[in-house]
């Protein structure tokens, strides 16, 4: 089989990505433009702004992704593009222009989802490092900003399939991360900043009570069930997520403990700062904040391990992923492969770029739908609630 290079196309949210990737496992180049700084103002990531800056950044990051690859517009294989989910404006953007593209070159079109890219970030590198071996069942945590998704991959001939076993019902924990380090008056993304700012905290000295999920779920197992006996995918057990009560509790321990004042003095200076630094955050942080990051964090990643792991033992997993812009999170790399490793289970996360946004996912998940020759229709489009199977 000839080398296959894929141009990747990545612009669900707050980043306009391209990429190219030959044969599914091999980066040869990954762009990406952040609109980070855009957004931070608004303390989240404004639908109609992130449009706009799609259409600004698009053509120069797929031309620099390509200069970087040293390829031709020519010279390429397929153009591949996220379909979904995300914002619907923004994913119009990379959609728009990816069938121009492929209509003016005459090249294939492949629609990927978002999520299915970030499983396809971990494959893609441990590809990379030589590993082609995949071990089945594979548990797949997909958690970022807009999502928290459990998912039974399984590979059938070229293409790949994916069963849901578990989704947050409210807020993502990425969300939940952004959501709290508002609150505290920490910008925008809250992730990477929190982490950093765990490490300075005590991490036992706020308790959260575990995540309650109040309605049973449908698909949850019937009482009186017998454990070994075949279940429909309607009737196997899940293992859901909730974020939004803990981001209540923080507003509440906020509340209860007089914060407010510090925390307006704290945005204040961080916002009068251009790029701000770890010491800039730890000169405006008391010890109450950072024992309340640390014990945030520490709840949120003692909640997906736990979860993740007991999806693990009850599907007797094989290998375990964890991918998504969380994924880049200290505590919970270190969580997992620590747990993981006490139960024999080998966990495989992306690199921290290929953990968030980028567009060297999408290209390796678009190479198997290559191969299988599962090709868009011109008339394809976004699909802001784009579900995975
Ligand atoms: O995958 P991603 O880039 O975009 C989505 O598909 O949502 O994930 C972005 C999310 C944000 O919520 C951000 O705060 C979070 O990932 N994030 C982190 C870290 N880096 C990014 N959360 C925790 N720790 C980090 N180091
Ligand atoms: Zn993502």
């Amino acid at each position: 089989m000839p080398d296959v290079y894929i141009l990747g196309i990545e612009s669900s949210c707050d980043e306009t990505a391209a990429a190219v990737v030959r044969s599914g496992e091999k980066l040869v180049s990954n762009v990406v433009a952040s609109q980070i700084a855009l957004h931070q103002a608004y303390g989240g990531v404004v639908p109609e702004l992130a449009s706009r800056e799609h259409l600004r950044a698009i053509v120069p990051v797929v031309r620099q992704a390509l200069l970087e690859a040293k390829r031709t517009y020519q010279s390429v294989d397929a153009i591949a593009v996220t379909q979904g989910p995300g914002l619907a404006g923004a994913l119009l953007v990379g959609i728009s222009y990816a069938k121009a593209l492929a209509y003016a070159l005459d090249k294939p079109l492949i629609a990927v989802n978002h999520l299915e890219g970030h499983i396809h970030a971990v494959l893609l590198e441990e590809r990379q490092k030589g590993n082609h071996e995949v071990r089945f069942p594979v548990l797949a945590l997909v958690v970022s900003g807009g999502h928290t998704h459990l998912y039974l991959a399984a590979q059938k001939n070229e293409g790949w399939t994916y069963e849901n076993i578990g989704h947050t019902r409210d807020d993502a924990a990425g969300e939940a991360f952004d959501k709290v380090a508002k609150l505290l008056g920490l910008g925008y993304p809250g992730g990477p900043v929190i982490d950093r700012l765990a490490l300075r905290g005590d991490a036992g000295a706020v308790k959260f009570p575990p995540a309650q999920i109040k309605h049973r779920d449908r698909r949850e197992p019937k009482a009186g069930q017998a454990k070994d006996q075949p279940k429909s995918e309607e009737d196997r057990p899940r293992f859901d997520f909730s974020y939004s009560g803990i981001k209540t509790a923080v507003l509440r321990y906020i509340e209860v403990h007089e914060m407010r004042s510090s925390i307006e003095r704290r945005r204040e200076a961080i916002a009068k700062i251009q790029k701000p630094k770890l010491e800039d955050y730890l000169a405006n942080c008391d010890k109450k904040t950072l024992d309340l990051v640390a014990s945030f964090q520490r709840a949120v990643v003692e909640d997906l391990v736990g979860k993740t792991l007991a999806a693990a033992r009850a599907y007797d997993i094989a290998a375990l992923f964890v991918t998504g812009g969380v994924a880049a999170n200290n505590e919970l790399r270190e969580t997992f492969e620590q747990r993981a490793a006490q139960e024999g289970l080998p966990v495989n996360f992306p690199s921290r770029p290929l953990s968030t946004d980028n567009a060297a996912m999408i290209a390796a998940a678009a190479y198997p739908k290559f191969l299988a020759g599962d090709f868009a229709a011109m008339d394809f489009s976004a699909e802001a609630s784009l579900t995975l199977r």
